[in-house]
């Protein structure tokens, strides 16, 4: 038996068969997760992942939109060790660590734009959903009142309070209730959601929203009661869909008119997802706190909150922590991602890819012949991009052009994500509607994404082509 003080244990390196994997997962790890495929990643380079059994597929999930400068980026990795050999664990409430604190060093200019100076005070946690159950508490604390307003098609996470918030999926907390209670739904102006025609005037999906918020806080959660309002500035599991600034600016009137905070959850949106530093910055408006997690630390799992001075401030000493808040190495990665974000022109990689994703999109839609009649809508912002099918189910989206003997068949994202598998391109569908979304690594390159772009455009004529035969 080797003793248990510097053990050198011997790296278990080699990769077992894939089956070998499968079948310890499928006895012993939670069917609750839901895989898209019982494949392993064994390493990853940019967008560039292997699998278990020597497959390379091209990764437009960023693992759900995580891993912002790409798999295992040099940088990172290197903060990683670094960091590793230094200290790894440092409890946020025995001491400081050395990147903890350069981190927010790093963070309080990248927020100057979205916060206008005023977003500065921060508090670090592990998971997404953990910052919004501080949000809620930091929200309760400072307005001393309990309500919380959230839109429909909002995803805020999968912990109890989080769940709570949760609009985009039954399936998130189904049978798991009852979850946290005084939380209130409002409209989001997406015109599938609202149960509008496609082409509805974004003005109009606006007022109807806003007359919508007004309603709830006239008849369910009086504004003396509602301590904030959280939206995503670009709704992620509710469809990718951008919120328009002219509804942004209304919730920023209401909640000034109130007291009410207004919490932008850029957990999926933040740190330059849409083309921007912070998807707010688009609307010009300010929030009173931002929640922020996954594209910051590269893959090491960080979150936080990041509010005024004065809010923060409310929270008595103890009342925010965890074991894991702020961990060393995590914090290490992301000061190395945001050295990276902040020293390179990773930004107007954004806008020019987004610019070569969307026109290849749209190219695919508008070809009517080979797929395109499928296609209800192209929309997203920066490198947050959906493709929205047609929905049998739908009386919005249901209508088609191939006449009536063509069956559209149900959820043709899957459909079309399991043809873009076969020819390794890894991309995620989102919604209840049945949309596909694209979130790249930032750094994606003019060639991967030509070369998802004819992924894409084979895969929706496969579909057609097989459905169009079907009904012939
Ligand atoms: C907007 C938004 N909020 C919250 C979360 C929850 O984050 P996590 O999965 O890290 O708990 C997510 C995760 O996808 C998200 O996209």
């Amino acid at each position: 038996m080797p003793s248990i003080i510097n053990t050198k244990v011997q790296a278990e390196s080699d990769v077992l068969p894939t089956v070998e994997y499968q079948k310890i997962a499928n006895k012993h790890i939670t069917k609750a997760v839901g895989r898209l495929r019982d494949h392993v990643f064994v390493s990853g380079q940019g967008l560039q992942v292997i699998t278990s059994d020597g497959r390379e597929l091209l990764d437009f999930t960023a693992g759900i939109g995580v891993t912002s400068l790409g798999h295992c980026h040099p940088a990172v990795t290197a903060a990683i060790i670094h960091q590793a050999q230094q200290v790894i664990h440092v409890q946020c409430a025995i001491a400081l660590s050395d990147p903890y604190v350069k981190l927010v060093k790093n963070l309080v200019p990248m927020l100057e734009p979205a916060g206008k100076g005023d977003l500065s005070s921060f508090f670090f946690w592990n998971s997404g959903s953990e910052a919004i159950e501080a949000a809620i508490k930091v929200a309760r604390m400072k307005t001393k009142r309990n309500n919380i307003i959230v839109m429909q098609g909002a995803y805020h996470g999968r912990t109890s309070g989080a769940a709570a918030l949760t609009r985009s999926k039954t399936s998130f907390f189904a049978g798991t209730g009852p979850l946290m209670p005084c939380v209130y739904t409002t409209a989001y102006p997406y015109w599938h959601a609202m149960g509008l025609p496609i082409d509805t005037p974004e003005q109009v999906l606006v007022d109807q929203a806003v007359h919508q918020l007004n309603q709830v806080l006239a008849q369910q959660t009086a504004p003396e009661d509602t301590a904030a309002i959280f939206i995503e500035p670009v709704i992620g599991e509710g469809g990718y869909v951008p919120c328009p600034p002219a509804y942004l600016r209304a919730i920023r009137e209401v909640c000034d008119q109130h007291g009410i905070l207004m919490i932008a959850d850029e957990i999926q949106t933040g740190f330059g997802r849409t083309g921007k530093m912070f998807a707010i910055e688009h609307s010009g408006v300010v929030p009173d706190l931002i929640t922020i997690a996954k594209g910051f630390a590269n893959g090491m799992p960080l979150s936080g909150i990041v509010t005024r001075k004065e809010i923060m401030d409310c929270m008595p000493a103890g009342s925010l922590g965890g074991t894991y808040s702020g961990n060393a190495v995590s914090c290490a990665a992301a000061v190395a991602t945001t050295d990276v974000m902040m020293q390179t022109d990773l930004l107007s990689n954004v806008k020019s890819r987004s610019d070569q994703i969307f026109a290849g999109l749209r190219a695919i839609a508008a070809d009517e012949k080979n797929g395109g009649w499928m296609i209800s809508e192209v929309r997203g912002i920066g490198l947050m991009i959906a493709i929205e099918f047609k929905d049998p189910a739908s009386p919005i989206t249901q209508h088609h052009s191939q006449g009536e003997n063509v069956k559209l068949p149900s959820y043709l994202n899957k459909l079309v994500q399991d043809e873009c598998y076969d020819r390794d391109l890894v991309i995620l569908t989102t919604s209840i509607y049945p949309v596909l979304r694209l979130v790249p690594a930032l750094i994606v390159s003019e060639e991967e994404a030509e070369r998802a772009l004819e992924i894409i455009r084979e895969s929706i004529k496969a579909v057609s082509d097989r459905v169009l035969a079907s009904s012939s």
